[in-house]
């Protein structure tokens, strides 16, 4: 069986999850306390793809080299691959020509998550003999992505990127398997309309030329985290997955429900309530009598006082002392959010970036 290589996309713009992407590219986001795009390397090295380039962008891209290093702490091999400029998803995967080879590969965009990963539809591609495939699922806003037209029959007869009027509700994930092929279509492109080189064109102008793209639904949930409501909707469904495990410390009387991880080193104060599905990393204190509810993923050395908190994302080194609620919010790491009053009335949402400083 071919070598499948890997080729993760780190760069792109990310304006829609400002202030978030001011420090940092979306890509690291952390869903239940793990960056995105670990949970898509960790879908390639399940899926036995030993070689992988990362594509950066011009978002702190040593953040993204700190991270993953060489990849040896993954027990794989990470190469990084520059691209100065977001001039789209195929101008990226053409400056990874060289790293492939001549291999067949498999390019996975850096902000979108599968459930239950990669492996069989690598093992289908490698087994196959097409020039790519495409991983298909079913969505009701289809006007937002790439949308596959099929004849009667149920063949895919081509792909069209983000139509007024879709084809049919089978929108393209993020997830591409190519054989070296694809670079020669690539080469002929010309840019879209949004001044971009589209991987969807570079497909349509493969199957035009006589290529064979197949495709495989997905199945179970899948997700481009492109705005704040699709990183909350990811961090619910990870957790809706998730295993009890506690290693920190659970006063008496506090109380854990449900299924939560607390990590080394934390802290659950008495009186204080956790409310599983939940995450709580390491070395965090939930101070006497807070409320930690459903969905709420808390990372690592957090100090959390008073205030209730559900449906939302707490990055590390927060001070969290609101003596109110905190709902549907996504919290940059290092910020210090404190009132001076208790707000009974309403619930605070917040989507505040790295070292924020809030005092209401
Ligand atoms: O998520 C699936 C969709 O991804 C597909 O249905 C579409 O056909 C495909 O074009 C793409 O659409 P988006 O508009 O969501 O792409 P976006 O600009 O958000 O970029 C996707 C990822 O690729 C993101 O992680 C950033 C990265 N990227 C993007 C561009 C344009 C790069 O690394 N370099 C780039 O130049």
């Amino acid at each position: 069986m071919d070598q499948l290589k890997g080729v993760v996309l780190h760069g792109g713009h990310g304006t829609r999850l400002r202030p978030l992407t001011h420090t940092g590219p979306k890509q690291l986001i952390p869903v239940a306390n793990k960056p995105i795009s670990q949970y898509v390397l960790e879908d390639l090295i399940e899926a036995g793809v030993k070689d992988t380039a990362i594509v950066l962008g011009d978002v702190y891209p040593e953040k993204v080299i700190d991270h993953y290093g060489d990849g040896s702490r993954f027990g794989v091999s990470i190469t990084y691959i520059r691209q100065e400029e977001p001039k789209g998803i195929a101008h990226a995967v053409a400056l990874c020509e060289k790293f492939v080879g001549g291999e067949p590969f498999v390019v996975y965009l850096g902000d979108n998550l599968l459930k239950g990963g990669i492996r069989r539809y690598a093992k289908a591609f490698t087994e196959s003999n097409s020039d790519a495939m495409v991983l298909l699922c079913e969505v009701g806003d289809p006007q937002r992505f790439g949308v596959a037209k099929f004849d009667e029959n149920g063949n895919l007869t081509g792909l069209v990127e983000k139509p007024r009027e879709p084809p049919s509700n089978y929108a393209l994930t993020g997830i591409y398997f190519f054989r070296p092929t694809v670079f020669k279509q690539i080469t002929q492109l010309t840019p879209s309309w949004r001044g971009e080189l589209e991987i969807t064109e570079a497909l349509q102008s493969l199957m035009e030329a006589g290529g064979h793209v197949s495709y495989e639904f997905v199945k179970g949930w899948w997700k481009d985290t492109g705005a704040p409501e699709d990183i909350l909707e990811s961090n619910r469904l990870i957790l809706d997955e998730l295993e009890t495990n506690i290693q920190g410390t659970v006063e008496d009387p506090a109380s854990i429900q449900g299924r939560v991880t607390l990590g080394r080193g934390s802290k659950v104060m008495k009186g204080s309530v956790v409310r599983g599905p939940a995450v709580i990393g390491e070395g965090t204190t939930i101070e006497p009598d807070a409320y930690i509810g459903p969905y709420t993923s808390i990372g690592n050395h957090v100090s959390f006082r008073c205030g209730e908190i559900e449906n939302s994302i707490v990055m590390d080194d927060c001070q969290i002392d609101i003596r109110g609620r905190i709902a549907d919010s996504i919290i940059g790491p290092g910020s210090d959010l404190a009132t001076h009053r208790r707000n009974r009335t309403q619930a605070f949402r917040f989507t505040v970036g790295d070292h924020s400083r809030i005092m209401l």
